[in-house]
């Protein structure tokens, strides 16, 4: 690819604001998808440092930058140094897309139209689903928005159960039809027998390099799961995606989500309409990636 990238003084700039950043695979999504589509557009991340979020934003948008990304722990703390806010990231309380507009960015969460493009791609169809969410953190927060106006109910389920209690709150005080309730993880023999869920599992439990855990291990909570969706992508085959497997159902990992956040913020920068064949040049460009790193 760097052979022909050319940088010049028309060279339009994104970039990714986080701490940290170097693990990023955003770089080789932006990165392909310029390339690809003649874009003399670069990508790249910028470590922030607590307490800069201000400057970086308001730098960003001083040194003309098209667009950002903003990943963790920045998604929330960058909302106040915005000109304007989309409903859907409002609602969520997070933002990981930066479009410039007149006088400053606005900001989007492209991170939830990712996962649903994600699961139109898998074949996942939440319209009226019984889900059960894992986790009660930020994550699980956005997943439950999304869904709240998609899935006949939401049961989540967490270590602490009044986190998972206060997330189910505020999702039923905004829902129209107060679709959702908390468990506590290590209640989950109280789920109705007989009812299959699609589960999302939001929690890092599972993530390199703690590859061999799963936040529930007992193979008849998973008999319970038609479709399990986990969201970690590092390894792409996690115990909570082989436990669901082993029990009957379907499993997909977290790889997804991320090309499509990362085209949809693409889209939202350039306005150029990202073809399914060039979707499948970054997918594959960044599995390509992460069999490198590892
Ligand atoms: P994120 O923004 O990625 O969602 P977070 O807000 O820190 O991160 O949330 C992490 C989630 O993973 C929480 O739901 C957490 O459970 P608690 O609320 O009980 O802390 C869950 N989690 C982390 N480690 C866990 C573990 N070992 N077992 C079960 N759940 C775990």
């Amino acid at each position: 690819m760097r052979e022909s990238m050319r940088i010049d003084g028309y060279t339009r700039t994104c970039g990714l604001i986080g701490n940290p950043v170097e693990h990023t695979m955003s770089p080789v999504i932006h990165n392909t998808l310029a390339q690809v589509l003649g874009q003399n557009l670069v990508y790249v991340p910028f470590h922030v440092q607590p307490g800069y979020v201000r400057q970086a934003v308001e730098g960003a948008y001083a040194l003309n930058l098209l667009g950002c990304n903003v990943t963790v722990p920045y998604k929330s703390e960058v909302i106040p140094f915005l000109k304007e806010l989309d409903p859907l990231a409002e609602r969520i309380g997070a933002v990981n897309t930066l479009v410039r507009t007149e006088g400053g960015f606005k900001g989007y969460n492209t991170d939830m139209p990712g996962l649903l493009r994600a699961f139109e791609a898998d074949g996942v169809r939440p319209a009226g689903e019984k889900v059960l969410i894992l986790g009660a953190g930020g994550v699980a927060r956005a997943v439950a928005v999304m869904l709240s106006e998609l899935a006949s109910e939401i049961i989540i389920l967490n270590r602490t159960s009044e986190k998972a209690q206060k997330l189910s709150d505020e999702i039923n005080a905004c829902a129209k039809r107060r679709p959702a309730r908390a468990m506590s993880l290590s209640d989950w023999r109280q789920l109705p027998a007989g009812e299959r869920y699609l589960a999302v599992q939001t929690t890092n439990v599972g993530m390199f390099p703690g590859v061999e855990e799963a936040v529930i291990e007992d193979v008849d909570f998973y008999r319970r799961i038609h479709t399990g969706y986990d969201l970690i992508f590092n390894p792409a085959r996690t115990r909570f995606m082989q436990l669901t497997e082993e029990a009957g159902g379907r499993a997909y990992n977290g790889l997804k989500m991320l090309l499509y956040q990362g085209v949809i913020a693409y889209e939202h920068w350039t306005g150029a309409t990202v073809t399914a064949e060039l979707e499948e040049r970054a997918y594959t460009a960044m599995k390509q990636a992460m069999a490198i790193e590892k």
